[in-house]
């Protein structure tokens, strides 16, 4: 569904994707991983169009969309969540479902719009989803940390995405939750048909969602392969996984 070939993208002297190439299929979950600063938010960004890159191709369902920007691709359906959690902290969280609808747009006017009622069936049904209906008029600002990581999730669901970018989705979030969101993510890939490109620095839990995992490594593919061949590599565990996962344990 989203084919990458040969991208290469630097900032001045640093290159922070050097000839990548990745496949992520349609309905499944694949996997990033690799050290900080290795290149993996830089990809997502390269994919939604934030920047220009500077060499190779980016194919959406066949698609070329190397020069689009982020609004063309959401508009296709390639969304991405961030690093640090995007909400709208002074407003309830229906209200933030709300305006999430292509919210990079939004403006004051629409917060006094009324939505049609598909859109606010929607927001009350992923709500639902994520385990927040109860929180539904709660200030977001108010939410604990992994119940606004849930909202984030939910308001990206909203634009009813065909890929969805997580970057980090579980980072930050007490372990007790984590396994209610990796199920939500991974129940969103099966019900709602969404595919899912997660980048994430916690072995077990990529481990445990993703079909296939890319880990880079100084902004170039380093490995790739199934968790299982991943978290054997001696290239990886080497570059990564010896400071993060402890082969044998935890599995
Ligand atoms: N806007 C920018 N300007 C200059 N350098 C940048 C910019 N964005 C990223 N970089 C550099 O590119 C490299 C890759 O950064 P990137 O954010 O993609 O890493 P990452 O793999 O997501 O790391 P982390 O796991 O810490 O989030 C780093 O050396 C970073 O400093
Ligand atoms: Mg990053």
């Amino acid at each position: 569904m989203i084919e990458c070939r040969g991208v290469f993208k630097a900032f001045g002297g640093v290159v922070a994707n050097n000839d990548i190439s990745v496949d992520v299929p349609e309905g499944r979950i694949t996997g990033l991983i690799g050290p900080n600063g290795s290149g993996k938010t830089t990809l997502f960004k390269s994919i939604v169009g934030h920047h220009r890159i500077v060499s190779g191709s980016i194919r959406f369902a066949g698609r070329d969309i190397s020069k689009l920007r982020v609004q063309q691709t959401a508009r296709l359906g390639v969304l991405r969540t961030f690093q640090k959690t995007r909400i709208y902290g002074r407003m309830n969280c229906i209200d933030n479902m709300l305006i999430s609808v292509r919210h990079r747009k939004a403006t004051v006017a629409d917060m006094f719009r009324s939505y049609p009622a598909v859109v606010t069936e929607r927001a009350e049904k992923l709500l639902e989803f994520t385990d927040l209906s109860s929180q539904r008029k709660l200030i977001a600002g108010d939410l604990s940390f992994g119940q606004q990581k849930l909202l984030e999730f939910a308001m990206a669901l909203m634009n009813e995405p065909r890929v969805l970018l997580l970057d980090e989705p579980t980072a930050g979030i007490n372990p007790t939750l984590i396994n209610g969101l990796i199920d939500r993510l991974k129940r969103a890939a099966s019900v709602f048909g969404v595919t899912l490109f997660i980048i994430e620095h916690n072995m077990p839990v990529i481990m445990n969602l993703a079909d296939n995992v890319y880990c880079l490594a100084s902004g170039r593919v380093l490995a790739h392969g199934t968790p299982q061949e991943i978290q054997n590599d001696e290239r990886v565990i080497k570059a990564y996984l010896g400071g993060h996962y402890a082969v044998g344990e935890n599995r």
